[in-house]
């Protein structure tokens, strides 16, 4: 088995130098143009760390090849082949970087022959550094993490988030998913605004479940591994094998949790991020700068 340690090293050494970047941005003045719809936006700061990190690592392997969250509104193709590829997303929750709300995101996952080798997800403002290997472990700034193990759904704290789709059908669908899991009940429903650092409390025991509709591969694919590697379970809001490019994901303390989960909620539909008209769904395409 081919040992990615450097790749993961040299990672956490450029996601610590994005971190700081974002951090002496998130106090300054910003100019924030529109994307998708108007929830889903980008500020200069997140096109200067994305090049940033992708300059720094083409840099070190001239050979890899990358998915980066703003290439991608810029017009790249979303390609994951069998070569080693960056996935990367500069500032997640950039809706909170513009607001200086508290959380905020580098998140970077690498992978290989389409299999998630490391991800990296480093919440700027807490300063708190998640990361995990394939076969290796999840850790918190070098704290073995380790999900709650809760199979009782009822007892769970779930997080999720309303998304970036503003048109009536994902609406509708995402509050009564809401809806429908309070009924149950469970213990409560949170949102931090950020997929990465969401998906991440699962890792770390604090919630038990995370789903989410309609993010994209660079939002979640680092967390994936991070849960996976916390004893946790990814698997798509249907139950079936977790896809990162289908833009749908349930992370969770056991398998009766997810399964649990599955059964509550319902889907809108959205285009995969490989698709080739890849932009959402039921909103807008491309890029509408203010
Ligand atoms: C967004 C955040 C947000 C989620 C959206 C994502 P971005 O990512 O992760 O929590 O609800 O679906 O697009 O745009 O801040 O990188």
């Amino acid at each position: 088995m081919a040992d990615w340690s450097d790749c993961l090293n040299f990672g956490l050494t450029v996601a610590k130098q994005a971190s700081e970047v974002v951090l002496s941005a998130i106090q300054q003045q910003k100019e924030v143009k529109l994307k998708s719809s108007p929830a889903d936006l980008v500020t200069e700061t997140d096109e200067r760390v994305e090049k940033l990190l992708i300059d720094a690592i083409k840099n070190r392997y001239p050979l890899h090849r990358f998915i980066g969250e703003e290439s991608v509104a810029a017009g790249e193709r979303v390609e994951l082949s069998d070569a080693p590829t960056w996935i990367i997303d500069p500032i997640d929750g950039t809706v909170n970087f513009v607001h200086r709300f508290p959380f905020v995101a580098v998140s970077i996952a690498f992978a290989v022959n389409k299999q998630t080798e490391f991800g990296i997800v480093y919440s700027c403002v807490e300063d708190k550094l998640f990361h995990a290997q394939r076969g290796g472990g999840a850790f918190l700034n070098g704290e073995p993490l380790h999900a709650s193990g809760q199979e009782d759904l009822s007892r769970c704290v779930v997080v999720t988030e309303i998304g970036a789709e503003r048109d009536d059908l994902a609406l509708s669908t995402m509050t009564s998913n809401i809806f429908r899991l309070m009924r149950l009940p469970v213990h409560g429903v949170r949102a931090l605004g950020t997929a990465a650092v969401d998906m991440c409390q699962v890792a770390t025991g604090g919630a038990d479940a995370y789903y989410h509709i309609g993010m994209h591969c660079w939002d979640i694919a680092a967390s994936a591994i991070i849960v996976q590697e916390a004893g946790g379970v990814v698997t798509d809001t249907d139950g079936s094998a977790f896809d990162m490019m289908s833009r749908r994901v349930i992370a969770a303390s056991s398998s009766a949790v997810a399964r649990g989960i599955a059964q509550v909620i319902q889907a809108f539909p959205c285009r995969r991020d490989d698709d080739d008209g890849r932009r959402c769904v039921c909103g807008a395409t491309g890029v509408t700068g203010d």
